[in-house]
């Protein structure tokens, strides 16, 4: 297919032939929005990291308690970028049972979670939520659209959310320099959560070889370090307990074997 032909496809077209992340993810979680080309993949990659499902559920839990936390802290706006499929638990939810005129507005460039975001947020309260089909590589786009601009106030305190997409954005899309776009236009007492897949703890093989299973999909995979990660909260202050792997960010249950050695790390960071 020739570049043009593949900007001129419709949004409805969701290529069910090449995994994307969004429902590699989905399958990860136990979903049902998955076809076999994402399966597939997925499975290739449980092959030879068999905690990636594991994994895949504490960043999720992450996201759930750094959404009630940001909530209790009195955030009412979230500009949630990459939001995925949705699941049981998603950041409306949450943040609405904290703040129950909080509004959140759902970016995601994968036209399946657009179609399944919308159908979820047909029962939520009227203008509290919306879904919007954008891409975290273009910040600038997303700063000016009309839609964010409706919902959002940014001249008041959002909550940034980058959960488990910066490691979907390489070197040469510059995601240190999208991060401090958007970190740039939220005022003082913004917040920046995000959560990011590493190598730190992997074998040199599965360090080589989930990037390589990405290559085939719609997003490649690029792994950082802790102090790579760390980087993308330059000039904000880290909230307790910092920069640690998921399921040890502020724990509801007692520490399992091997939670200091899961392959994401996440942290929340306060814009002062
Ligand atoms: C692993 S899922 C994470 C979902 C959710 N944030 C969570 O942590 O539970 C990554 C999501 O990021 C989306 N994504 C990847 N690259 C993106 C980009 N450049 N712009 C917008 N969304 C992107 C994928 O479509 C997918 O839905």
């Amino acid at each position: 297919m020739s570049a043009s032909e593949e900007d001129s496809r419709p949004p409805s077209d969701l290529r069910p032939e090449v995994p994307h992340p969004a429902r590699m993810y989905d399958y990860y979680l136990g979903g049902k929005d998955n076809f076999p080309a994402d399966r597939a993949a997925a499975e290739e990659i449980m092959a030879f990291s068999p905690r990636v499902r594991q994994s895949a559920r504490a960043n999720r839990a992450f996201l759930q308690r750094a959404v009630r936390y940001l909530a209790e802290q009195g955030v009412k706006q979230f500009l949630d970028i990459g939001t995925g499929i949705p699941t049981a638990g998603n950041t409306h939810e949450i943040a609405q049972r904290v703040q129950p005129d909080a509004r959140v507005a759902y970016l995601d460039n994968d036209p399946i979670v657009l179609v399944h975001s919308r159908a979820l947020l047909a029962g939520a309260s009227h203008g509290s939520a919306t879904v919007i089909q954008a891409d975290l590589r273009d910040p600038a786009g997303i700063l000016a659209s009309p839609e964010i601009r409706e919902l959002l106030d940014l001249g008041r305190p959002v909550a940034l959310l980058l959960f488990a997409i910066l490691h979907f954005v390489d070197e040469d899309s510059d995601p240190y320099g999208i991060v401090r776009t958007l970190v740039d236009a939220l005022p003082s007492g913004s917040y920046l959560a995000l959560s990011h897949g590493t190598a730190d703890f992997a074998t040199p093989d599965q360090a080589r070889r989930g990037p390589a299973v990405y290559c085939a999909a719609t997003e490649r995979l690029t792994l950082r370090g802790k102090d790579q990660v760390a980087k993308f909260f330059d000039g904000l202050e880290l909230v307790e307990p910092g920069l640690v792997t998921v399921p040890l960010w502020r724990p509801e249950q007692p520490e399992q074997e091997g939670d200091a050695s899961t392959g994401i790390w996440g942290a929340i960071g306060r814009k002062p």
